[in-house]
């Protein structure tokens, strides 16, 4: 059926942008998912819904992957959507206000478009393929630094880091040994904008989900960095947990060679380590 323009998810994340500072700074009925600190609220739950609804709609056939109910198969063998209706729970459960909607859709030749939302500071970061990246409707670009020890770096810890011994500590210290700075922001998709906007010069995490770094996937691309999985390879969006290094040609590379050094990286499936 039909598809979609970059204009239909600007809009769309900035309503559910509007449903999420409507409820921010309230109390809220809290939930924990698999791991201790993975939690979910009223919040995520009624933007999630408001986004699956209003996309079935006008894309009845169109597959969503969406964070917190899961694949709704669609019957179009190419298009699906990313979609993350809070991105930054954690942060904005506790009245921090960095937080975001992520939404990208893909055709049968990959990602597409691109909308990361921020609403507390109404900055919708947006990207479409070919075409580049936009900050609120201006060009945006990554940095065009060339060392790591002048860049400024963000990261985030995976949820099982309670548990796990592979939780990025040990990258997180070689890092900072290696650069002007690590920031631990807390939401994957707008990290991955900030980067795309110049306002820092690299990201990496370990394990994230789909929707958590399709649309910010993009926004790097499209401003003219690099994104890969800490082998250089490009990302599986259809991966169960996805480990990701954006940053411009030059940083990448060097942050490719910093992780390796670190080691720790679960090998790739039948590829080394
Ligand atoms: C989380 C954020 C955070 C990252 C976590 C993600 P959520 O998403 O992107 O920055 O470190 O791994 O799961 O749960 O707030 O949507
Ligand atoms: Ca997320
Ligand atoms: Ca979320």
């Amino acid at each position: 059926m039909g598809e979609p323009t970059l204009k239909d998810l600007e809009i769309l994340a900035r309503q559910a942008g509007a449903m999420l500072i409507v409820g921010f700074g309230e109390q809220h009925h809290v939930q924990r998912k698999n791991h201790y600190i993975d939690l979910v609220t009223e919040v995520d739950t009624a933007t999630e819904a408001f986004l699956i609804t209003q996309i079935r709609k006008r894309f009845p056939d169109h597959r969503l992957v969406a964070e917190e109910t899961g694949v709704h198969p669609g019957t179009a063998s190419g298009p699906r959507w990313y979609i993350d209706p809070l991105d930054g729970t954690v942060n904005y459960a506790h009245g921090m206000p960095y937080f975001s909607v992520s939404l990208a859709y893909a055709d049968a030749q990959g990602l597409r478009y691109a909308a990361v939302y921020d609403p507390w500071r109404n900055e919708c970061f947006c990207a479409s393929r070919g075409q580049g990246a936009w900050r609120n409707g201006r060009p945006i670009h990554v940095t065009a630094r060339s060392h790591l020890r002048d860049s400024l770096l963000i990261t985030g810890f995976p949820y099982d880091r309670w548990t796990n011994p592979d939780n990025n500590v040990n990258h997180f210290a070689r890092f900072l040994q290696r650069s002007s700075g690590v920031l631990r922001l807390g939401s994957a998709a707008l990290d991955l904008a900030y980067v795309a906007a110049g306002r820092a010069d690299g990201f990496w995490e370990l394990r994230l989900k789909p929707w958590d770094v399709a649309a910010g996937a993009l926004l790097v691309q499209e401003a003219g960095g690099r994104v890969t999985d800490p082998f250089g390879a490009a990302l599986d969006l259809d991966a169960a947990a996805i480990s990701i290094v954006a940053a411009n040609a030059d940083v990448h590379a060097a942050m490719l060679e910093v992780l390796a050094l670190s080691g720790g990286i679960p090998p790739m499936p039948g590829g080394e380590t």
